[in-house]
């Protein structure tokens, strides 16, 4: 007699709780209440919105532009071209949504490039799907060696990518990277904090991205032996400061 369901009174106390702590709260409980949420949703909704809204404001800020680095290489194309001049004439890039990154590369005069996609092309457009019929695109997983032979191409542009490989294939990706380039290597990579902004792709990646600090990929770099390449970063931070370009990424420039 005294014992009720009571799902409605639970979600009445969650409400009323901290945000941070009804969040936690809605995590452990929802796999629970499964049948419950079809009825409650949108009050999980609410809460989840606002809890996001929070989260967002205290950690998005450093963000510019977009939410992956793809958007932070193709403002970058000029500066890149500004900075490593001759360079640039035979490009890769490695990483997500490289099809875009490929193309307006072929905009760029005395450049050609060629593009790594390192998860499944699901919702490829027609040019796409033809950049990879000509094997200007290629889909291929990044923890194994790349299918070029050294120094195929002058320069190699990373971007989030590496945030998703551990230390361990991290130590095989690097160096293979190197090896296909002649002139060196650009990484960038998201900033910690910039997390949530991935969670939405989470299925595709596989893991979630592992966002480290430059203090942390200075020294990895270090001790993989790679050196940055101090005059291209010197001239890189000349042209965007010239160009007010401000990354929403981290870059760094890498011999090979
Ligand atoms: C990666 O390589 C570095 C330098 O050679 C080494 O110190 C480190 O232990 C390696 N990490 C892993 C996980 O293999």
């Amino acid at each position: 007699m005294s014992r009720r369901p009571v799902p409605s009174r639970r979600l009445a106390d969650g409400g009323s709780v901290p945000l941070v702590g009804s969040l936690s709260q809605k995590s452990k409980a929802s796999p629970l209440l499964s049948v419950a949420l079809v009825l409650v949703g949108g009050f999980l909704l609410i809460g989840y919105f606002y809890g996001g809204a929070g989260h967002f404001s205290e950690k998005e800020a450093p963000r510019a532009e977009g939410l992956s680095c793809t958007a932070a290489v193709q403002h970058a194309i000029p500066i890149l071209k500004k900075a490593y001049g001759d360079s640039m004439r035979k490009v890769l890039h490695v990483g997500p949504e490289t099809c875009t990154v490929v193309s307006e590369l072929f905009k760029e005069e005395d450049t050609e490039a060629w593009g790594v996609e390192p998860y499944e092309l699901e919702d490829a457009d027609g040019r796409c799907r033809s950049l990879v019929r000509k094997g200007i695109v290629r889909v291929a997983d990044i923890k194994f060696p790349l299918p070029y032979r050294p120094k195929s191409f002058s320069l190699i542009i990373v971007s989030d990518a590496l945030d998703y490989l551990s230390p361990k294939y991290l130590n095989k990706t690097l160096p293979d990277l190197a090896r296909v380039s002649s002139d060196g290597l650009v990484v960038f990579a998201g900033y910690p904090g910039q997390q949530r902004a991935k969670l939405s792709e989470l299925s595709k990646f596989g893991r979630p991205a592992k966002l480290r600090s430059s203090s942390w990929w200075i020294k990895y770099f270090f001790q993989t032996g790679l050196e940055e390449n101090e005059a291209a970063m010197k001239k890189f931070e000349q042209a965007a400061n010239k160009r007010s370009y401000k990354p929403g990424c981290q870059i760094f420039h890498l011999t090979s």
